[in-house]
């Protein structure tokens, strides 16, 4: 198969290095077979299943009948398996290796999490089935909910919510809800400028002014900054904590005060609460309004945009507000009330069909049982402690962006790569030769170039030691004055490095056939 697939970035073809591919006459490298798309393995007529002609009826589509074929390619079986099978090969996953993405969490899905989803008893129930005959799952998301309100301190918990920015969105319109029942109208939600993009994305979703609050000289907010753009007018501080620096917001306390004397609300990102779950309760911080993210803290996987799944705790002035469904225990036992009515009047109504992440809510709450509340205070403590063994085995090289140690994440800037003609994005490049994905960068934008590294409790001594003279062996590398070599890396990967402009200004989205030998001599 010497027929290349079509580049992502669109004109021409992207062909593997033939040098680095030591020139096979297929292209392909050892088991690294190169894929053609399934368009360009066409073969019209062909197909997978054999079914009976279907007897001729009259056709009621009139004008809305399709006026050409749909254009699917004509596939066998086989092919479409080894097609699929082999792209999956290609990606990288936390089951493959080091998976350093700060501010994403991305640590080991614990196989007996998966098991247990796939019980039957939760795997293959319906969301419409009557209650009655769920209550096995019912009780479930009670013990869940149970668990999450010990761990934050919190008396109340929304599960519906479908991801972290689902949660905020969640938060802050219970927030808008408590204002308007005091009969209140507050325009302004202040978010530190080194907040994740769905902070502000959210308040303004809300209706809400966003004013930025700029960050101190070692990573934190600025208190004084804080308290001076607080006003009668602001209805909430978000403040994500440990912040998206890798730090512990100090002054927390302090700003929880601040922000409650001039009568506006506390809303905390817990997106990296697994750094200090078991440790701190955020109730006693102060916090009003907080959302966790499973998929995050509690070892669901990522999916691809989904199915995640937010959680959102709350105060109990907050509590009447929060959408439905809520699980509540009656005379006959547990229930879920659906609607916005009885116990659940004030309550915002639905934010998503059905009743959450059924399976996140089994792995998330498998996670938390199998550890214990000393096992999961230890999770959190191993991904500081494994965050902290990166930056003390990299300072040498790198340049931490803040003094001092970090909490899950470890942040550096660009300043070690300063006239070496290396930037931050060749340098995750070359990682990805070395059989690492890349850490996140370029975020938070608070700090030039930036390299954000979460290894998460997941990585062992032995997984953390080899990162780090990769991470250590690349710097010096750059410093040597070696920029050819980043410039042109990866070079073994499947592709190399795509022209990301053109990517992002000419898409190529939809597989258009090449064109007929007439077309092209014209
Ligand atoms: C600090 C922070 N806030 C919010 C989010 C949004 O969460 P989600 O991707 O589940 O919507 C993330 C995601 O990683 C995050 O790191």
């Amino acid at each position: 198969m010497s027929d290349w697939s079509q580049a992502v970035s669109a004109g021409k073809p992207a062909k593997p290095d033939s040098a680095a591919a030591g020139a096979t006459i297929t292209g392909n490298r050892g088991l690294r077979i190169e894929e053609l798309l399934l368009f360009e393995q066409d073969r019209p007529g062909r197909t997978a299943v054999d079914l009976p002609e279907p007897p001729k009826v009259q056709s009621r589509l009139g004008t809305l009948a399709r006026k050409q074929p749909v254009g699917l390619p004509g596939l066998a079986e086989p092919q479409v398996v080894r097609h699929f099978t082999r792209l999956s090969q290609k990606n990288y996953g936390i089951d493959v290796g080091t998976y350093p993405l700060g501010s994403c969490t991305m640590k080991h899905n614990p196989r007996l999490g998966e098991r247990v989803a796939r019980f039957a008893g939760f795997a293959d129930i319906h969301p419409l089935q009557p209650q009655s005959t769920v209550p096995g799952a019912i009780e479930l998301m009670d013990t869940l909910a149970h668990w999450i309100k010990t761990l934050t301190g919190m008396p109340a918990v929304a599960l519906s919510p479908a991801a972290g920015a689902h949660g905020e969105l969640c938060g802050m319109m219970c927030i808008r809800a408590a204002l308007m029942a005091r009969g209140e109208i507050r325009t302004r939600v202040l978010v530190p400028e080194s907040a994740h993009g769905t902070n502000p994305a959210t308040a303004a979703a809300c209706g809400y002014a966003v004013d930025p609050i700029p960050a101190n000289a070692e990573g934190r907010v600025d208190l004084a900054a804080l308290k001076a753009k607080l006003g009668p007018d602001v209805a909430a501080l978000m403040l994500t904590n440990p912040n998206t620096c890798g730090l512990f917001e100090t002054e927390i306390r302090e700003i929880a005060d601040a922000v409650h004397a001039a009568g506006a609300y506390f809303y905390c990102d817990g997106a990296n609460f697994n750094a200090i779950m078991g440790r701190v309760r955020p109730a006693d911080l102060g916090i009003d309004v907080m959302h966790l993210n499973l998929h995050k803290t509690f070892s669901t996987p990522h999916g691809g945009g989904g199915p995640g799944s937010g959680p959102v705790v709350m105060v109990a002035g907050l509590a009447p507000y929060a959408p439905v469904p809520w699980v509540v225990r009656g005379a006959d036992g547990l229930r879920l009330v659906e609607h916005s009515e009885g116990p659940a009047a004030e309550s915002l109504g639905r934010l998503k069909q059905n009743h959450g992440q059924m399976g996140m809510f089994v792995r998330s709450l498998v996670y938390m049982m199998s550890h214990g509340a000393d096992g999961l205070r230890q999770a959190a403590e191993d991904a500081v402690l494994n965050a902290n063994y990166i930056l003390a085995g990299v300072k040498g090289e790198l340049t931490p962006a803040f003094p001092g140690t970090c909490m899950h994440e470890v942040l550096f800037d660009d300043h070690f790569l300063a006239g070496t003609g290396v930037t931050t994005l060749d340098f995750a490049k070359a990682m990805i030769d070395e059989g690492f994905h890349p850490m996140t960068m370029y975020f938070p934008l608070v700090v030039h170039g930036a390299l954000l590294m979460e290894p998460t409790e997941t990585e062992s001594k032995e997984g953390l030691d080899l990162f780090i003279s990769v991470i250590k062996g690349l710097a010096r590398r750059a410093k040597s004055g070696d920029a050819e070599y980043f410039h042109a890396a990866p070079r073994l990967a499947p592709r190399r490095r795509l022209d990301e402009t053109l990517a992002a200004r000419k898409p190529v989205l939809r597989w258009q056939p090449p064109p007929t030998d007439r077309q092209a001599a014209e």
